[in-house]
């Protein structure tokens, strides 16, 4: 009776998966989402989804409710593992007497959505704070360029685009007074929705020439830690630029699946994306965030951190540019005592006001960036702490991935292995693997189902 009594309460909590492909247990309200378990389906989401069909756990309210415990992450973006929908979960009660009942056919998107999508060439974007990246599908990255733009004052109102991407960083701190170059993102938010808007509508204009059939749905990967205005922001600028559907995804679950982890499985990935404005700290179970960070320091601040380092140092002023290529290229997260290195800096000498050379080395440009660092570091043992401990004994077996710009910074893998005493991996293409990841969601129905933010 007491046996009984317990597997009631633990059935409507189950991730119900059998080895008879075709039948499932379903309460009605997991009918929405019950596709993810479908073998034929699983079967085209390449390297995403478990191998086969097979019970992936059983799980109490008890133990459900105990594992979701990160405070960091706001309780919006939370997914629970097993509902998808924090809100959700309160609905629903242990069910008497589940229905056995064979699965229909998952809802078919109808013939004029299929039709618009064979000529949509969907896309996903990665609209980063530095860099905006592009996947197609059916044909990869299609584009890779700094997020910002130059405006050409013309009249009094009217500003016209002068350049956008690349040709518009090249401009940034040396515009005259009539021309603008911005980035429009900032810590991961757009701060200026017209131009962040414009941006978004050359970059899907320039990738889809000649295919402009039909308006394409778009996926779009988003820092963990955004307010339901900033999600809104993003959501009504792809929008504006022309997309006929709007998905949001959780960058750390992009860079996960970018980075080749088996993100529906119930084990445990560990995955640090350090970009522009925001680092992303995310242990990620079952296609949710279990526990999380997400920071607004990132190597924007780096940057920074550099300019005030020189200029409290040396009284030598340096614009961002010139920071960040000092970072890139002898900056290091701990020190390389075998390659000290230096470089030359062009800047302004603050007491001649006179444009001048300095010599500066790898080892002040890592005092420079220490503050930064070691926030990234706190958070990574602050995630660390909240992480369950099963799901703990997972990351000591598999690691933490690294992704994101900053992950090449010399030596960061060596530093973060040094503080967490775990093994650290830096992902083939760092500066990619969130827009990879968003594209292989974008590719896999099931996967964006799960994985979307509400
Ligand atoms: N080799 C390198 N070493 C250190 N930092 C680097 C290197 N290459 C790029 N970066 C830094 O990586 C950052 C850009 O990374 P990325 O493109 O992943 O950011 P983003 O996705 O645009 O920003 P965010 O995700 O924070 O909105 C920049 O600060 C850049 O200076
Ligand atoms: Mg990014």
């Amino acid at each position: 009776m007491l046996l009984s009594g317990k597997i009631l309460f633990t059935l409507p909590f189950l991730k119900y998966q059998r080895k008879d492909p075709e039948v499932y247990m379903l309460t009605k309200k997991q009918e929405a989402r019950n596709e993810v378990c479908k073998n034929d389906e699983l079967s085209v989401t390449d390297d995403l989804a478990p191998p086969h069909i097979q019970p992936i756990e059983i799980i109490s309210y008890k133990d459900y409710k105990t594992r979701k415990v990160s405070t960091e992450v706001p309780q919006d973006n939370l997914i629970n593992p097993l509902t998808h929908s924090a809100k959700e979960n309160k609905g629903i009660r242990p069910q008497k007497d589940p229905v056995t009942k064979p699965v229909t056919k998952p809802p078919s998107h109808g013939i004029i959505n299929c039709f618009l999508n064979i000529f949509s060439k969907d896309l996903a974007i990665d609209l980063g704070t530095a860099n905006t990246v592009v996947y197609m599908k059916q044909k990869g990255i299609v584009l890779n360029e700094p997020s910002v733009v130059a405006l050409h004052k013309n009249g009094r109102e009217k500003q016209e685009v002068l350049a956008v991407g690349m040709d518009a960083k090249k401009m940034l701190g040396k515009v005259p007074p009539n021309i603008s170059a911005i980035r429009p993102l900032r810590d991961g938010v757009i701060t200026n929705f017209e131009v962040a808007g414009l941006m978004l509508k050359h970059f899907i204009k320039k990738v889809r020439e000649g295919l402009a059939l039909s308006k394409p749905r778009i996926v779009i990967a988003i820092p963990s830690g955004l307010t339901s205005v900033e999600k809104r922001a993003v959501k009504e600028a792809a929008e504006q630029a022309g997309a006929r559907e709007v998905f949001l995804i959780q960058e750390p679950m992009a860079a996960a699946v970018g980075a080749k982890l088996l993100v529906t499985e119930p084990r445990c990935n560990m995955v640090i994306d350090i970009g522009g404005g925001t680092t992303e700290v995310a242990v990620i179970s079952l296609a949710g965030i279990v526990s999380g960070r997400s920071l607004r320091i990132a190597g924007d601040e780096m940057d920074s951190a550099i300019i005030h380092y020189i200029k409290k140092k040396y009284n030598f002023i340096i614009g961002m540019a010139t920071a960040e290529r000092l970072k890139i290229t002898i900056g290091n997260a701990c020190p390389d005592i075998d390659k000290p290195e230096t470089m030359e800096i062009k800047g302004r000498d603050l007491v001649s006001g006179k444009p001048n050379i300095l010599t500066i080395t790898s080892e002040e440009v890592r005092e420079a960036i220490s503050d930064q660092i070691n926030a990234i570091a706190e958070a990574v043992r602050g995630v660390l702490e909240k992480t369950p401990p099963e799901l703990a004994a997972d990351i000591i077996d598999r690691g933490i991935v690294l992704t994101g710009g900053v992950a090449l910074l010399k030596n960061l893998d060596k530093y973060i292995n040094e503080i967490t005493r775990l093994p650290v991996r830096t992902d083939a293409s760092p500066l990619l693997t969130v827009a990879i990841g968003s594209g292989k969601i974008l590719d896999s129905k099931n996967i964006l189902k799960l994985v979307a933010v509400k």
